[in-house]
């Protein structure tokens, strides 16, 4: 039987993620399940208890999400959160009603059943988030009124059938008492236990991954950022050599990155790599090229296309391979089975993870039911240096989309530098970890300027800086002034062919992070 878990039935709320990361904040195992999902499916995940999320439609819409009632039904405990308090209202014998006014925003909410365990130990008023436009108008039989604002229904509970509900958001850290009300629902009410833990997972995968592999060999692209490393420390540990990483130079990287990422991953981790300068052969490729899309496709076909040859090549000097390790993480997975519909596509992606279909390898993903920051944990566990497990993001297609126009070696030298001093000063002002990506953008522009008593006419180069939770929307970082200053004085004097420095300042919508 698998670890128990909190089994969140995703209703298309924008904060369903963020449920599932608090409670695994908690080192309590959550798994994010389409709201459509069945009964089976539900029980098949060893559930301790439900929590039901929010969800932008209404419970009286033709289109509400079709979700089975079953699950108010199984006698394990219950937590409607928002939209869920609805469909728990609706579907027990209560009356939802559009609410006159829309609540959205900070909310004021009084706790009247303060002694209900979902509330102890927290104040009897408290700040929340609310976000919704119909609210409970009749509870259902046996329910009774737990909380409330000024002028609507905040929670309701019916201990005796083990159903909880509330109409703010817990999880959303405006709500000030909100991590204290979910440990209160997993540990006071589920019973759950803290055993979600980076040992257990650790033990647990490379058991499964030796297992499942048995005597097979595996192959692993690496970028060299969080992911694909520590899919592959892990994958090395259950497989030991069976597993050989390849690692490609695709021309763009950053400064120093192949020799950097070759000495991390072999010398330091112990991984068994093959790392293939390709630079000149994308270089070629890329001649010529200014269109953003038409230069993504040739980096990630060019990628496949060099990727395939050293597979094949591994195969023969391995007898065979028959796994391919790839760094998928949790929010694809819950994306791809999410309710909501297909966004249209802005950039066509291409993450090193989505390899050769044609090679008919069977995939192990060992991180496809972790976070990010959980992934970083599992790093750490693993011995994994702080280098690796910070980095930022970094595009598959490198460099190149932040080259604007034609892709030329000497476009990627002067941006590599650029870049560096970027980097660099962004780490020596200790604020490299809270920024999610800072970057030099090289433009194609050249303007006038002077160096001594020189005329120079050079290109211009864009600084980047942006906070963001995950590539999604971002906000521009407000970088201070001395440390802009730092970078734009440090690469005039020392990027020949750099002579002006501008800062970006746009958000993304409507800017996206990278400037192609
Ligand atoms: P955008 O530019 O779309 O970027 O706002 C969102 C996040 O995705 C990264 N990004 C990419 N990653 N292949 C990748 O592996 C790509 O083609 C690609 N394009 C953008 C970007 O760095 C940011 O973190």
């Amino acid at each position: 039987m698998n670890i128990p878990s909190i089994v969140i039935l995703d209703f298309g709320s924008q904060y369903t993620q963020l449920i599932a990361r608090r409670i695994r904040e908690q080192n309590v195992f959550s798994v994010v399940l389409p709201c459509t999902a069945k009964i089976d499916d539900v029980r098949a995940q060893n559930p301790v208890g439900i929590v039901l999320s929010g969800g932008p439609s209404s419970v009286y819409d033709a289109d509400a999400p079709p979700a089975d009632p079953a699950v108010l039904h199984l006698g394990l405990p219950v937590l409607g959160i928002c939209y869920g308090l609805q469909f728990i209202t609706h579907h027990l014998g209560g009356r939802v009603r559009s609410a006159e006014k829309r609540e959205y925003g900070h909310a004021e909410v009084e706790i009247v059943d303060v002694q209900n365990p979902l509330f102890a130990a927290i104040p009897a008023s408290i700040h929340v988030w609310m976000s919704h436009g119909d609210e409970a108008l009749k509870l259902p039989p046996g329910f009774h009124l737990t909380a409330k604002t000024a002028s609507a229904v905040a929670g309701i509970a019916s201990p005796e059938r083990r159903i909880w509900a509330v109409q703010f958001h817990p999880e959303v850290h405006h709500t000030k008492q909100g991590t204290a009300l979910l440990r209160n629902f997993l540990f006071n009410i589920c019973g759950a236990q803290s055993d979600w833990t980076p040992e257990h997972f650790v033990q647990s995968t490379v058991a499964t991954t030796r297992d499942k592999v048995g005597q097979g060999h595996a192959i692993c692209a690496l970028s060299g950022g969080v992911d694909s490393s520590v899919a592959a420390v892990l994958v090395h540990k259950a497989i030991g050599d069976r597993l050989t990483c390849v690692f490609v130079n695709n021309g763009v990287l950053r400064k120093d990155e192949f020799a950097k990422v070759q000495q991390n991953l072999r010398d330091k981790l112990g991984l068994r790599l093959v790392a293939v300068d390709a630079s000149r052969r994308f270089l070629a490729k890329l001649a010529g090229v200014t269109d953003p899309e038409a230069k993504r496709k040739i980096i990630g076909n060019e990628f496949i296309a060099v990727f395939d040859d050293e597979a094949h090549r591994i195969a023969q000097q391995t007898g065979g391979v028959d796994w391919l390790v790839q760094g998928t993480l949790y929010p694809d997975v819950i994306e791809s089975s999410s309710v909501k519909g297909p966004s249209q596509t802005i950039k066509s992606h291409h993450n090193v993870g989505g390899l050769p279909e044609t090679m008919k390898l069977k995939l192990i993903e060992p991180l496809r039911d972790l976070f990010k920051d959980e992934v970083r944990r599992i790093g750490r566990d693993l011995g994994m240096p702080e280098d690796i497990l910070q980095r930022q993001p970094f595009p598959g297609p490198g460099l190149a989309v932040r080259i604007l126009g034609e892709v030329t070696p000497e476009r990627v030298a002067l941006l590599q530098e650029a870049d560096d001093i970027v980097v660099s000063e962004i780490k020596t002002a200790g604020l490299y970890q809270q920024i999610w990506q800072s970057f030099a953008v090289l433009l194609p522009v050249r303007s006038v300027g002077v160096m001594g008593d020189q005329r120079t006419y050079a290109y211009t180069c864009a600084i980047r800086a942006v906070h963001s939770e995950d590539g999604m929307t971002a906000d521009w970082v407000p970088l201070p002034y001395e440390v802009l200053k730092t970078i734009s004085s440090r690469i005039v004097n020392e990027v020949r062919g750099i002579n002006r420095v501008v800062y970006d300042i746009t958000s993304k919508p409507p800017g996206t992070i990278e400037w192609e």
